[in-house]
């Protein structure tokens, strides 16, 4: 009898993925897997059959049912406080399509301007600093933290609360009570700073929303608080662990930073190819099979928990060449780093155009930029469901 691989699982090598995934994958590609909290779920580990779970809607990403698969312990919130991430047809289309014309690429191209000046001002201040300096203090956190701040018309000065909650929420081991009161406290947060916006709406994300949502008859504050809530998080955590990731490939791998240097040009295709090569949002990407259905061969029966893995698919061999080489060249674009199907990223042209500004800007302005610790002391997120680093010691 085999034994039961356990859920979540531990990177033991900072740029590869748990060395369990290969075997799985090969062996065994469709397989059962023992969750935290003592159930089972299936885990599918290619990128075709991840693609088919996640683009299938008898899958189901209601994160609230008792159902779903949880690798930290979940709790209910009030059915008015659901977000488009845990949404099904037909309430998630609407939902997501609510926001999707603030995130657009036109849009995106609008804020460049801006980004590029956040990214300059954050370079200027991390040279003033001292050296060694700390990458994920003085460039990772911050710049996606302003962006989304300026985009959604939060207080940038409150950054230290919301960084600081969003740490216990991605965290695993942090006590259920404890998550609980992170969430409340953000949750208050929103909806008191969504509160002071009523009267007289201002033109940023959230005021926007107000307006156009009493206009469709639909404004509630709770509902729009929680929608702010998800982005705040989502859009700055991630984005922020991939900076400082993808600043540590590029420094670990001279000849992948010269092509960049040598043509900035490329810098989108090193971007595709590092969310892959990291795949930060990994098992997070879990669903309720809704309907019995067959995939890659395995019947998976209504009621039974999936969770696609997302770095896994993106090692495949069968959808990559030389899976575990960082080559910015080999055109990545097919990964699931963001999802895939009706709830992939809808972040996803912001995190590119952010990650694509700091890379060229960072390199260009700071050539000499080097690790101030050798990778084996780094303190990486392996305690954490968004992969990442906690700080990244650079000099230059
Ligand atoms: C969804 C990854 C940046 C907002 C997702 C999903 C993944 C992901 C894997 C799919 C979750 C699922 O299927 O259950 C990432 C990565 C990022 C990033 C790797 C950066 C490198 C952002 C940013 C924002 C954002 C900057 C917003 C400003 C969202 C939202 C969803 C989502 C709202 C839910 C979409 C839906 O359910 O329709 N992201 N994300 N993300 N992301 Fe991102």
């Amino acid at each position: 009898m085999t034994t039961l691989h356990e859920f979540p699982m531990t990177r033991t090598c900072p740029f590869a993925p748990p060395t369990a995934y290969e075997e799985i994958r090969e062996k065994d590609p469709i397989t059962r897997v023992g969750l935290p909290d003592g159930r089972q779920a299936w885990v599918v580990s290619r990128h075709e059959d991840v693609r088919t779970v996640l683009n299938d809607r008898r899958f189901s990403a209601d994160r609230q049912h008792p159902d779903f698969p949880q690798l930290v312990p979940g709790f209910r919130r009030p059915d008015d406080e659901r977000t488009m991430i845990t949404m099904d047809a037909p309430d998630h289309g609407p939902a997501r399509k609510a926001v999707l014309g603030e995130f657009t690429v036109r849009r995106m191209e609008a804020l460049r301007p801006r980004i590029q000046e956040i990214v300059d001002e954050r370079i200027d201040a991390l040279l003033a600093g001292p050296r060694p300096g700390d990458l994920v203090e003085m460039l990772s956190l911050p710049v996606p933290s302003l962006v989304i701040c300026e985009m959604l018309g939060v207080p940038y000065a409150d950054h230290g609360f919301f960084q600081t909650h969003t740490v216990k929420l991605i965290k695993r081991d942090t006590p259920p009570e404890e998550r609980r009161a992170a969430v409340e406290a953000v949750r208050e947060y929103m909806s008191d700073l969504i509160a002071g916006k009523e009267a007289n709406p201002p033109d940023d994300l959230l005021g926007r929303q107000i307006v156009k949502l009493r206009e469709e008859g639909t404004y509630r504050r709770a509902s729009l608080a929680a929608t702010g809530f998800l982005l705040l998080v989502a859009g700055h955590e991630t984005t922020a662990n991939m900076i400082s990731l993808g600043t540590v490939a590029l420094l670990e791998n001279p000849d992948q930073l010269a092509l960049v240097k040598d043509d900035p040009g490329k810098t989108l295709d090193a971007v595709e190819e590092m969310l892959r090569y990291f795949t930060i949002v990994d098992a997070a990407t879990a669903r309720l099979c809704v309907e019995d259905i067959e995939v890659g061969g395995q019947l998976i029966r209504a009621g039974e928990g999936v969770l696609a893995l997302g770095y896994s698919a993106n090692r495949d061999p069968r959808a990559f060449e030389n899976p575990d080489d960082l080559d910015i060249d080999r055109g990545a674009r097919h990964h699931v780093a963001f999802g895939f199907g009706p709830h992939q990223c809808l972040g996803q042209n912001l995190a590119r155009m952010e990650l694509q500004i700091v890379f060229d800007t960072l390199f260009r302005r700071v050539p000499s930029l080097e690790l101030a610790a050798s990778v084996d002391d780094l303190p990486f997120k392996d305690d954490a469901n968004i992969y990442g680093l906690y700080r990244l010691p650079v000099t230059w």
